[in-house]
């Protein structure tokens, strides 16, 4: 009896599985979907615009899964491949085993971008669905590098280089600039061979990277070089990369690395590419252009430097968004009093500054405090626009107070803007301390508008979070010529608020500087009136006011025809369109969408966003009462895992565990004032104790 039902069960189970599978398989293409492409149309199909291009095998499940999308995907996309030449195409892998294998496919399903010379890069982003594909595909279409056609006939290309002659670089027989990379693998002649990487996923993928990176350094007068490492195990090693020599696990993480030799230097003559491998030249560019110039301390002239602050702001220039976007360090010295000696520690800034994009150093034989006063002086002309406002004076005594400083010194001008800062140096000893000087630069290391992406808003939240509270996030769209021209606009109106917030936000440290002042001078006077001790007054003098600079902005534009799932994945709800503005206090989970009176923050309208600015930052200079109400981000910007990954990882006790943490956030202001309540306790306690009273207290705890 049991057996019988047992069996009826099977037959059962077997059913829904059929019926399930024939399901599955029976997902329809749609009209005119085309068959998978052959080692006989391959090269031919290939030759007619760019494809992305599906390689699967009907077997793995994850192709399977990708099936349904990628119909879908071809479908939608249909009418817009003709437009923009980019075509969704397949090669089924267990049928034209040959191709993959001429293709180097390790894996399924291994999506890639092919032009007509061949293979470009993968799609890698995981999950693959409909949105992001189609954006991949337009993204890759306006990619000038991708219709390269004489790349393959590329006038220069990286030389082959052995061990001994690249130690012989180094060693200053270099006299141009060489940009090296290194390569798990024996015998790659020309950068372009066709080689097997073992465990080195992105190798084939940085081959092309590699040319394009030769042929743009070629340009400017810097060669480019490679370097087999497992035929010179030693050079790598001593370099650091004993991976690209030996496998030492089997992910297949290994990746090529990229140095920089400086000519004509027998000493710190290398410099490391200091990020991972990417298949996007243009960091690698500016890594090796920007060192190079760095090294030469070239000079400056201020007609130059004012050309460069007074630059506007334009979004997506050739193929660099915000191109004209860079920090200039200028170090200044009076020739009549410089000593030879200060110059070394410019030697000593080419490697920390290789590591920060967009930054150049110069040098000056004449003080720039003028310009310096000057360029800050206009910035009153551009934020007295609104003739109903009282007039905003520029404040000489603030100025002055930031810009002390003895010469040689330091400058900083950013492309773009009017506030510039002043390395405070009163001695040889800060002029020469690496350390310090590096860590005043790093404060002010963001251009004055960043591009916002998926990738690098934990980096922009986590930046300095001590001296600029707020990520203040302008809308704008590279979706056509139009609204490319609108987002300059909008730039630009997100710049003039931040000025204008800028202006009370140094009124009010000047406020509360000279607050301290009097506070210290009153201390003191007192301390005389009591006749205390010389040591005592000398000390109360020497107590230093803290140079205040909080609360500083953060800029940034977020292009949301390059991001679209942007907002799902950082879990900001609700519509966001072209012109709104999104505040993000760095310091809590809070975002800000809304003005005081509740509407969508825009730069449309430049008083209500510098108010919801002051009101965050600044609360006593508000002029309506502050009324910004933020949302709790669901997925917590600086924490490493977020709400929705714990959810996914613990089904339910992830839910619990939000629950938790929701509780103990809203009850967090209690319990903190409790603990501070105990401390404060503890410590007058202790205080007693000096006295000589512990006993008698501790019984009556
Ligand atoms: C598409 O690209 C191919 C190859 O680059 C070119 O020959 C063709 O003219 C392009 N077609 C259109 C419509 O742009
Ligand atoms: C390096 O030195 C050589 C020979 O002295 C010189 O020709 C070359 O211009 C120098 N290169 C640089 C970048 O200074
Ligand atoms: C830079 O300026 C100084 C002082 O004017 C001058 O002596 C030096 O030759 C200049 N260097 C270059 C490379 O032009
Ligand atoms: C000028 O400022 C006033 C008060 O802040 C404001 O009501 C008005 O809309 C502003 N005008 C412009 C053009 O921004």
């Amino acid at each position: 009896m049991t057996t019988q039902l047992g069996k009826r069960l099977l037959s059962l189970l077997a059913c829904i599985i059929l019926l399930a599978t024939i399901a599955l398989a029976a997902t329809e293409p749609p009209m005119g979907f085309p068959e998978p492409l052959t080692s006989k149309n391959f090269k031919e199909e290939l030759s007619n615009g760019l494809h992305i291009i599906d390689f699967y095998s009907p077997y793995c499940p994850h192709c399977r899964q990708l099936a349904p999308i990628w119909m879908e995907t071809w479908e939608e996309f249909k009418e817009e491949s003709k437009e923009l030449n980019v075509t969704f195409s397949q090669v089924n892998c267990v049928e034209s085993a040959d191709l993959c294998s001429d293709e180097k496919i390790e894996r399924f399903p291994d999506v890639r971008l092919y032009n007509p010379s061949g293979y470009i890069k993968s799609f890698s982003e995981n999950p693959k669905t409909k949105d992001s594909l189609i954006a991949f595909a337009r993204r890759e279409s306006k990619n000038p590098d991708n219709l390269d056609a004489d790349l393959d006939s590329s006038i220069k290309q990286s030389e082959h280089i052995k061990g001994f002659d690249f130690l012989e670089l180094i060693a200053g027989k270099a006299t141009t600039p060489y940009l090296v990379s290194f390569w798990p693998a024996k015998d790659l002649k020309n950068g372009d061979d066709t080689v097997d990487f073992e465990n080195c996923n992105k190798c084939h993928e940085f081959q092309r990277t590699w040319k394009l990176i030769s042929k743009q350094l070629s340009a400017e007068d810097i060669k480019t070089g490679h370097l087999n490492c497992e035929f010179n195990p030693t050079v790598c090693k001593e370099l650091g990369f004993g991976d690209l020599v030996k496998i030492t696990n089997h992910r297949g993480d290994r990746e090529p690395k990229v140095a920089l030799v400086l000519p004509n230097k027998t000493s710190n003559s290398l410099i490391d590419y200091p990020k991972g491998c990417s298949a996007e030249p243009n960091g690698y560019i500016d890594f090796a252009k920007r060192t190079f110039a760095n090294s030469k301390f070239p000079n400056i002239t201020e007609e130059e430097l004012r050309r460069k602050v007074n630059k506007n702001i334009e979004f997506l220039q050739e193929k660099r968004p915000v191109s004209n976007n860079d920090i200039h360090l200028v170090f200044t010295y009076d020739p009549k009093t410089v000593v030879t000696e200060d110059f070394d520690i410019l030697e000593y800034l080419i490697e920390p500054l290789s590591k920060i994009p967009n930054i150049y150093l110069h040098q000056i034989d004449k003080n720039l405090i003028d310009l310096s006063r000057g360029v800050f002086e206009s910035m009153y002309e551009k934020i007295n626009y609104n003739t109903s406002e009282a007039q905003k004076h520029f404040n000489e005594e603030y100025f002055t107070m930031n810009t002390v400083s003895q010469l040689p010194t330091f400058f900083m001008f950013k492309d773009g803007d009017f506030v510039s800062h002043v390395y405070h140096g009163y001695s040889t000893t800060e002029m020469r301390n690496i350390e310090q000087i590096m860590r005043w630069v790093q404060r002010y290391s963001t251009p004055l508008v960043s591009e916002v992406t998926s990738s690098n808003l934990k980096d922009l939240l986590s930046f300095q979070t001590e001296d600029y509270s707020n990520l203040a996030i302008q809308l704008v769209s590279s979706g056509n010529d139009k609204q490319i021209r609108g987002s300059n606009t909008l730039i630009n109106s997100l710049l003039l608020a931040s000025w204008d917030y800028e202006h009370i936000r140094m009124e009010n440290n000047f406020e509360l500087i000279n607050e301290k002042r009097t506070k210290k001078a009153d201390g003191i006077k007192l301390l005389r009136e009591k006749k205390a001790p010389a040591d005592k007054v000398v000390d109360k003098m020497r107590v230093e006011i803290p140079h205040l600079d909080h609360s500083k902005l953060l800029l940034g534009y977020l292009d949301i025809a390059k991001e679209k799932n942007f907002f799902k994945r950082f879990g900001i709800t609700g519509d966001h369109k072209v012109g709104d503005v999104i505040i993000i206090d760095k310091s809590n989970n809070y975002y800000f969408t809304k003005d005081n009176f509740g509407n969508t923050l825009t730069s449309n309208k430049l008083h209500l966003l510098r108010e919801a600015f002051v009101s965050l930052n600044i609360p006593s200079k508000a002029l309506y009462a502050s009324k910004l109400k933020g949302r709790l981000i669901n997925s917590p910007f600086h924490n490493a895992v977020s709400f929705l990954d714990v959810v996914h990882q613990n089904g339910i006790y992830g839910y619990l565990l939000i629950i938790v943490v929701i509780i103990t956030i809203a009850k967090g202001p209690s319990s903190y004032r409790r603990y501070k309540i105990r401390k404060h306790y503890k410590a007058k306690r202790n205080a007693v104790g000096i006295l000589g009273n512990t006993e008698k207290k501790k019984n009556q705890d």
